[in-house]
């Protein structure tokens, strides 16, 4: 029985509670949220950063009626950032190249307007005819011509009105005279974005992200954030630095992305903002701190660290500045004369190692020095590798951060056994951030555990202020990272059970949490059985959640988890990064959190006692 008193004042709630992280995982951003139809459009895709690509990848050579060569040159470039460019050579008219698109191809639509856009260059003194079409089979679905008309660089633009439908399609451009062309930025734009923005976002995916009715918006990812090097642009493998993805778009140098792929910067920091506006939610970028979080330990040196700090100071002025400061006039010149008004920035994602704490104090001083109204959010908890970030609660009360990214991708049952999660958690220090949370699996009992889960984020929700699923976008045929919310090819998209447990609480979300009381019915769980003794690793019942776990060593060293559920990825004893300590261990809970950092611990030389309380499986 379920009781509620309709009479009490209530705890407030948070008002941005429900958001999303987004993060450029699983084809998220090119082939998904960016409408930009053409895959591979600057011919910059490398085997760098994967062996199956080339600067050829999803292209291919057409002949009708004539011959030719196309190849891929870094000669003659369009600019010092976008170094690759097409090289189609004919005998004749009719040789060209077609793309294949994303998934199945290019989808058009009957009557829809689609805008072709090119970089285009030719030697033929009399210029060269360029007849774009898509077609599929020996279907044509839409046409323009555009005329090249000199050997300098220059932007053609035509636009198609489709006459049919089709998702299979392919891009088809064909040149029409003898000679040498060169191609770059071979676009092919939807008209109809969201909100019509030019450069914008696929309409479907941007609004099933809006019916969630999103109060943040957290980007541009998680480990895409802060694992790279520090290496400038050629490097193929650097950190993501915002500057490198403003401007127009022909001027952004793409990049080797951590989850294997090339990624345009199509959707840059001016999108994201753009879009978290479009949304009516809170933009929160995240930045690196020069440490390389995510399981790779490449820390910067720290008399390094000022142009990354600079860069930190700059963004906010590219999000808040006046049109007459040095990036607000960027942000400006790109239509968006006011301020975007940015409140929170994430300072480094699941960063474990220790150069973080000493990183982080100077990114965290210069902007509070420069911008005191800023929220700054620093981060902690359980990492997707299962590591401890031990040390994160109490760096972040030293560093009297606003607010703690906390991350959980367990078991259902994890899920389950937390809902009381943060009932203790300290009401006057940092407030929380779930930046990341999913249980591992898509069915209708990960998102039911993960609704039990967020009944328990609500009625704490005076100190857990932001909460979002992650990750939130899979390309069907692209997938790095599963569950995942919504699921999408080149044409369609669906939304998972989780989709519609956020989308639910987040259309209901209250203003208050009143005092209720459930009193459990005779078919209840059973009564949680406590079980103690020594264990080897493997005879963890994996399918169990081990509540207010404690683990003593045989040496005597005391070493603690709290709750965990063995097998399901949150707890990797040989791997992880764990806390030992001569206390007790008190959940987070303020000044009683006696742990300290003791590097990595090599479990195998443990015989471990374990106290447990086993609450399911
Ligand atoms: O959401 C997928 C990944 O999980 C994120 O990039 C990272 O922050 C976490 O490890």
């Amino acid at each position: 029985e379920l009781t509620a008193d309709g009479d009490a004042a209530g705890k407030p709630m948070s008002d941005r509670l429900y958001g999303i992280f987004y993060e450029d995982i699983n084809y998220a951003a090119d082939g998904g949220l960016y409408a930009e139809l053409v895959r591979n459009r600057s011919f910059e895709f490398n085997s760098v950063d994967n062996r199956s690509f080339t600067g050829l990848t999803a292209w291919s050579k057409v002949e009708r009626g004539a011959t030719g060569t196309v190849t891929v040159a870094g000669t003659e470039s369009l600019n010092d950032k976008n170094l690759n460019n097409l090289v189609l050579e004919s005998s004749g008219a009719g040789v060209g190249v077609s793309n294949t698109g994303y998934n199945a191809g290019v989808v058009v639509r009957e009557g829809a307007a689609y805008d072709f856009s090119v970089w285009a260059r030719t030697t033929s003194p009399t210029g060269t005819p360029l007849t774009v079409t898509v077609e599929s089979g020996s279907t044509v679905y839409g046409q323009a011509q555009v005329n090249v008309a000199s050997d300098t660089w220059t932007k053609y633009t035509a636009r198609i009105t489709a006459t049919g439908s089709t998702s299979t399609g392919r891009l088809v451009v064909m040149a029409g005279s003898a000679g040498t062309i060169r191609l770059d930025m071979v676009s092919l734009f939807p008209k109809d974005t969201y909100k019509g923005r030019k450069n914008g976002m696929r309409k479907d995916l941007a609004q099933s992200i809006a019916a969630l009715k999103p109060q943040f918006l957290r980007f541009p990812g998680g480990c895409v954030t802060n694992v790279g090097n520090y290496a400038p642009f050629p490097d193929r493998r650097r950190i993501y630095r915002w500057k490198e993805t403003v401007g127009p778009v022909e001027q952004r140098p793409t990049n080797f992305n951590f989850w294997g792929y090339n990624q345009t910067y199509g959707i840059g920091y001016f999108e994201y903002f753009q879009f978290a506006e479009d949304l009516g939610a809170e933009a929160l970028p995240v930045v690196s701190v020069g440490v390389n979080g995510c399981n790779e330990d490449r820390p910067l040196a720290e008399d390094q660290l000022g142009p990354w700090v600079q860069d930190t100071l700059d963004l906010i002025e590219f999000a808040n500045g006046g049109v007459n400061t040095e990036w607000g006039s960027v942000r400006a010149a790109m239509g968006h004369p006011q301020p975007f008004g940015l409140e929170y920035i994430g300072l480094g994602n699941e960063e474990i190692y220790p150069e973080f704490y000493r990183n982080y104090p100077h990114f965290a001083r210069a902007i509070e020095a420069a911008y005191p109204d800023i929220k700054i959010i620093t981060n902690s908890g359980q990492t997707s590798a299962g590591a401890i970030f031990d040390r994160g609660w109490e760096f972040a009360r030293e560093q009297n951060a606003d607010m703690v990214d906390e991350h959980y991708y367990n078991s259902p049952e994890w899920f389950l056994a937390n809902n009381r999660r943060y009932d203790n958690y300290d009401r006057n220090g940092p407030k929380v951030f779930v930046g990341e949370y999913a249980s591992r699996g898509n069915t209708f009992y990960n998102a039911l555990s993960e609704a039990s889960f967020i009944t328990g984020l609500e009625r704490n929700s005076d100190v857990v202020e932001l909460a979002s699923y992650a990750p939130l976008l899979a390309n069907v045929d692209h997938v790095q990272w599963s569950p995942d919310l919504i699921w999408f090819d080149n044409d369609q998209l669906y939304g998972s059970t989780s989709y519609y447990v956020q989308k639910m609480f987040s259309e209901n979300a209250g203003g208050s949490v009143l005092p209720s009381t459930y009193t459990p019915g005779p078919n209840g769980p059973p009564a949680p059985a406590d079980i103690a003794g020594s264990v080897g690793l493997a005879t963890w019942n994996t399918q169990a959640v081990y509540d207010d776990v404690k683990v003593t060593a045989a040496d005597g060293t005391t070493l603690f988890a709290d709750d965990f559920s063995a097998g399901a990825g949150a707890w990797s004893p040989q791997t992880g990064t764990w806390a030992v300590q001569d206390g007790a261990y008190a959940q987070s809970s303020g000044a009683t959190d006696a742990r300290s950092t003791a590097g990595s611990v090599d479990w195998s030389n443990y015989t471990l006692e374990l106290t447990a309380r086993k609450t399911g499986g």
